[in-house]
C-alpha cells in the first residue's frame, strides 16, 4: 500500500514557500539591503535624510510631461514626415526592441560627449538598471566566467550580477578611482585560477558611493589594459553632468578606438528617474557582422519587449527641446548640487576639522560623499542615529557586499538644500559625539583611521579592500 502522504489536497491552502527555494538572490543581503534601509526610513519619516540617493525635486513639473510629448510627436510628423498613423502606432503599439529615440541619444552622445556611435548600436532600456542585467546576462557564457569592479560599487550593479549568477571580485579603488596596476594583478590572479574575467564596472565621474572621479590618465591606462588582458570596460556614468567645477573629463567611450567600452547611460538624474529609460551604447562587432547591441536585443525581447513608448516619447521631447544637449539640459541641477556639496563639505570641515578620528571624501560633483568613523556604522547605528538623533544616512557595507566599510557612511545631499544640510551635520556630530564618548567609556579609544583627506580611508584592523578583493557573488 501507498503511505507517502498526499502532496497537496485540492482547495487547501498551499504551505509557505520556503526561500531556500529560490533563486539565492533572493536572500543575498545585496538584494535586501534596500528594503531594509526602506524600513528604517519609513519607520523615522521624520529623521532628516541623507540616506536617498534620489535627484532634486524642486524643479519637477507636470506640466512639462504633456509638452515633452508633444515636442516629441511633432518630431516624428515634421522630421520624420510620419503619417498620423504612424504615429499612433508608436506610441499605442509594441515597439522597435531596441527602442525609438536612439538617434537622439546617438545626437547627445555627439554633441556632450563626442562619442561617435552608430545609432544602431545604441539600445534604449528600462533604466540603466536593465542594460546593466542584460549586458551580464550577456557575458555570463559559464561558469568560469567573472566580473571585476572597483569596491566600493553601485549597489544596483552587484545586484545585477547577483541575479545572472556572475561573481563580482573587487579592485582597489583610492581618492583617483579604480587603481588600475591592481586591476591588472587581479586579472591575472584570475585566469591563474582558471576563470575568465569577462568586463570590469567603472563610474568614471563621482562615484556612487564614494564620489571619486578618475583622472585622464588613468582612463587611457584603463583602455590600454583592456586591450592587453582582453577586457571589456563597463562605464555607467549617470553623475557625469554635475561637476562642481564644470569641466568634463572625457568618457571612457569617448576615447575608446577599439571598441571595448560598453557605454552605460540614464536618464534618471538629468530628466527624471520616473521615466524608467536608460540605454547602453554596445558596439562591439559580431563575428557575423551584427553588432553586440543586437543580441542584447534579444534578451531584451524575452524580458520587457521594449521600453514603454510613453516613456521613451517623453524623454525623446526632453531632448529635442534642449537641442539634445544634457549640458544644457541641467544648468539649473547642476548649480543645486554644486551648492549642496560646498555646503556639506564645508559643514563637514566646521564640525570635524579638528577631530582626526573622522575622515571623509571631498568628491568633485556629484550627490555623494563618505564619512569614515571611529565606530561601526551598521543598521543597528542608524535606527539609533534615526530615534535618538532624527538623522539618517546609508552604512557603507552595502556597497562592499557586506565585506567592508563597517565603519563608514554614506551621505548623499542630493535632496537637501543648506538649511537641511546644516541641521543634519548638527545631529550627526551629535551622533558621533555620544558614540565616541561610549567607546571611551567602554575604555578603548577606537581604532583611529589613517587620514587621508580626499581618499576613501581604511581604517586599521579592518582591511575591507583586501577581503573585499576576494569578494565573490
Ligand atoms: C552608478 C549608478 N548607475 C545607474 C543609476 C541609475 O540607474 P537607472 O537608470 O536604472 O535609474 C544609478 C542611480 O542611483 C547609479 O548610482
Amino acid at each position: 500500500m501507498d503511505t507517502e502522504p498526499p502532496l497537496g489536497r485540492p482547495g487547501t491552502a498551499m504551505p509557505p514557500l520556503d526561500r531556500t527555494d529560490l533563486h539565492p538572490s533572493v536572500d543575498d543581503p545585496v538584494l535586501t539591503s534596500m528594503t531594509t534601509l526602506n524600513d528604517i526610513a519609513g519607520r523615522f519619516p521624520d529623521a532628516l535624510s541623507f540616506a536617498a540617493g534620489r535627484p532634486y525635486e524642486a524643479f519637477y513639473d507636470a506640466e512639462s510631461l504633456p509638452r515633452w510629448l508633444r515636442r516629441f510627436q511633432r518630431h516624428l510628423e515634421q522630421d520624420q514626415h510620419r503619417t498620423p498613423a504612424e504615429i499612433n502606432r508608436t506610441l499605442f503599439q509594441y515597439g522597435r526592441t531596441k527602442g525609438f529615440i536612439h538617434h537622439l541619444i546617438a545626437r547627445q552622445l555627439e554633441q556632450d560627449e563626442h562619442i561617435t556611435v552608430d545609432p544602431e548600436a545604441v539600445l534604449v532600456t528600462t533604466g540603466c538598471q536593465e542594460a546593466m542585467v542584460l549586458a551580464l546576462r550577456a557575458l555570463r557564457r559559464g561558469p568560469q566566467d567573472v566580473v571585476l569592479a572597483a569596491l566600493p560599487a553601485y549597489v544596483g550593479f552587484l545586484g545585477a550580477a547577483r541575479l545572472v549568477d556572475l561573481p563580482v571580485h573587487g579592485v582597489r579603488e583610492d581618492a583617483d578611482g579604480i587603481d588600475p596596476d591592481d586591476l591588472v594583478t587581479r586579472v591575472r590572479l584570475l585566469r591563474a585560477r582558471g576563470l575568465r574575467p569577462r568586463a570590469c564596472y567603472i563610474v568614471p565621474d563621482f562615484a556612487n558611493p564614494s564620489g571619486a572621479t578618475l583622472p585622464e590618465e588613468r582612463r587611457r591606462r584603463l583602455l590600454e589594459i583592456a586591450d592587453r588582458e582582453d577586457l571589456l570596460l563597463l562605464e555607467d556614468n549617470p553623475y557625469a553632468f554635475f561637476g562642481a567645477d564644470g569641466d568634463r573629463r572625457p568618457t571612457l567611450k569617448s576615447l575608446d578606438r577599439s571598441r571595448r567600452v560598453l557605454h552605460f547611460g540614464s536618464f534618471a538624474k538629468t530628466a527624471f528617474a520616473g521615466s524608467r529609460v536608460g540605454y547602453v551604447v554596445a558596439d562591439q562587432p559580431m563575428s557575423d557582422g551584427t553588432l553586440l547591441a543586437d543580441e542584447l536585443a534579444k534578451l531584451k525581447s524575452m524580458l520587457t519587449l521594449n521600453t514603454s513608448t510613453v516613456s521613451q516619447a517623453v524623454i525623446g521631447g526632453y531632448l529635442l527641446e534642449h537641442g539634445c544637449s544634457l549640458v544644457r539640459a541641467t544648468e539649473r541641477e547642476r548649480a543645486v548640487y554644486r551648492r549642496n556639496l560646498t555646503a556639506v563639505l564645508d559643514g563637514l570641515e566646521q564640525r570635524f576639522g579638528d577631530d582626526p578620528t573622522v575622515t571623509w571624501t571631498t568628491p568633485r560633483g556629484g550627490m555623494f560623499t563618505v564619512l569614515t568613523v571611529p565606530f561601526t556604522a551598521d543598521e543597528e547605528t542608524l535606527e539609533h542615529s534615526a530615534r535618538a538623533f532624527g538623522v539618517l544616512w546609508t552604512p557603507m557595507h552595502h556597497f562592499y557586499g557586506g565585506r567592508g566599510g563597517h565603519q563608514q557612511l554614506r551621505l548623499s545631499f542630493s535632496v537637501l538644500d543648506p538649511d537641511r544640510i546644516a541641521t543634519g551635520l548638527d545631529r550627526l556630530a551629535a551622533l558621533v559625539a555620544e558614540r565616541k564618548e561610549k567607546l571611551r567609556a567602554q575604555g578603548g579609544a577606537g581604532s583611529t583611521p589613517v587620514r587621508v583627506r580626499g581618499a576613501l580611508t581604511r581604517t586599521p584592523g579592518i582591511g575591507a579592500l583586501e577581503e573585499t578583493a576576494r569578494m565573490t557573488a
